[in-house]
């Protein structure tokens, strides 16, 4: 028994079945350098997928274990009973980049935390308990993300304290608008706004809750300015906007630092998570003050923003805006948008690659169809892994490949990469 299957027997015995690691024989990995890792049997993969879009900006940067280092042999942990300089100076940051006015800033240890916080805030402020979300979505695995995920096999449980409604517009390809223009498909989404705050909400919804490109539902990306329009209905209303910036904030699109600034707005609020800490545990909300300081009473995370994880951030994000990697990640998606757009357009059996920036995906179909095919999308995921690429799954039906590398990658690693996926897809269809 090798290593890896050694581990894999041991995992089952200790570790929920629901847990399911990638592959039919799964990998540890044990260390890694830039956008490269190594598993414990000593093979080498490039890592496209950073732990879930998490890596962002490359494993082992030597300035971020340092500041880790650093803030290790000082003090890990506090708690917000005291003053943190990392967590003061993280803040100014966040709040700065977020492009909210007069922004605050709550920290929590992951995105699930994260929206959880927004949608009580928005309940609160609002006095309601009626939320919008997309068809589509994932905003996490608490009870209350749970509720305005639009995912059935991210959904164990109905059973909530929200009321929610889901509208449309996050994924266009299985949309009944797909045949319709970016501005017609705008449009009927817009309608059907209307349509559920008219028949289903007695109107004083709190927020819509809504991913700028859907994560975990396949880099689904509608229209820019689709959620522009979205929020002139909302405000009509005094509906909050809470954009879920976990995937798709700090540059990953390319074109824009954050998701939301594709639609032209400003949100009420945001979330973030994965890449703010490049694998440290720490992600959060920013509110205009009037909104986060709504909150009665006193609310606490004991390792929201802990020393540690504000130390290791803080570096990680000037790392990120001292090599603009906004700017690597818009050139090296479109390099691999051109690398990976004629084969996809030679593959009938993949409906198109979308996403934006280093946050790219193949949807696999039977050929000729939108009918899912989503063992074509396992066998890809496989075939890249043999080859020594690691890419991810996702979609509704699992039959989406996800493709996020650290924002740092080279113009060689995407090359690598596009001949691997290249050959990967064609295995796969062999
Ligand atoms: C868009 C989005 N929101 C929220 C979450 C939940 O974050 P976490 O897994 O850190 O709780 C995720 C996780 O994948 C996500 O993709």
């Amino acid at each position: 028994m090798g290593v890896h299957d050694d581990l894999h027997a041991r995992a089952r015995t200790v570790m929920p079945s629901w847990l399911n690691p990638y592959y039919t024989n799964p990998i540890a990995i044990d260390r890694g350098e830039g956008c490269r890792v190594w598993d414990l049997e000593g093979n080498s993969y490039l890592d496209f997928f950073g732990g879930v879009l998490t890596t962002m900006c490359g494993h082992a940067v030597p300035e971020v274990v340092e500041a880790i280092q650093a803030q290790a042999a000082k003090v890990l942990h506090t708690s917000t009973l005291y003053l943190s300089e990392p967590l003061i100076e993280l803040s100014e940051m966040v709040c700065e980049l977020s492009g909210i006015p007069d922004a605050r800033v709550f920290f929590t240890p992951s995105g699930s935390e994260a929206n959880d916080a927004a949608l009580m805030l928005a309940t609160i402020y609002r006095r309601s308990n009626q939320i919008l979300a997309m068809r589509n979505s994932y905003h996490g695995r608490s009870f209350s993300t749970v509720a305005v995920t639009s995912h059935k096999s991210w959904s164990p449980t109905s059973l909530t304290g929200l009321q929610v409604n889901f509208v449309q517009g996050g994924y266009r390809l299985r949309s009944p608008f797909r045949d319709l223009d970016d501005d017609a498909y705008t449009a009927a989404c817009l309608q059907d706004l209307t349509d559920v705050l008219d028949m289903m909400t007695s109107g004083d919804v709190a927020a819509l809750i809504a991913e700028p490109i859907q994560g975990v539902g396949g880099f689904t990306t509608p229209p820019d300015g689709f959620f522009g329009s979205m929020k002139k209905t909302l405000d009509n209303d005094g509906i909050l906007f809470i954009s879920d910036e976990v995937q798709t904030g700090w540059g990953r699109t390319g074109e824009h630092f954050w998701g939301y600034q594709a639609h032209d707005i400003i949100p009420d609020m945001l979330t973030f998570a994965k890449g703010v800490g490049n694998g440290l545990a720490i992600a959060g909300v920013v509110a205009r003050a009037e909104i986060m300081n709504s909150m009665p009473g006193v609310h606490f995370s004991t390792f929201g923003g802990n020393p540690l994880n504000s130390a290791g951030a803080l570096a990680n994000l000037k790392y990120l805006l001292d090599n603009d990697l906004q700017a690597n990640s818009l050139a090296r998606g479109e390099q691999f948008h051109a690398r990976m757009q004629p084969v996809v357009d030679a593959n009938d059996g993949i409906a198109e690659l979308r996403g934006r920036g280093l946050m790219l995906a193949i949807e696999t179909v039977q050929p000729g169809s939108i009918e899912p095919a989503p063992g074509a999308a396992t066998s890809i995921l496989q075939n890249c892994r043999d080859r020594g690429l690691l890419v991810g799954k996702g979609g509704l039906y699992g039959n989406v490949i996800r493709v996020a590398p650290p924002l740092s990658v080279s113009a060689e690693e995407i090359d690598e990469a596009s001949d691997i996926f290249t050959e990967a897809i064609a295995a796969s269809y062999a």
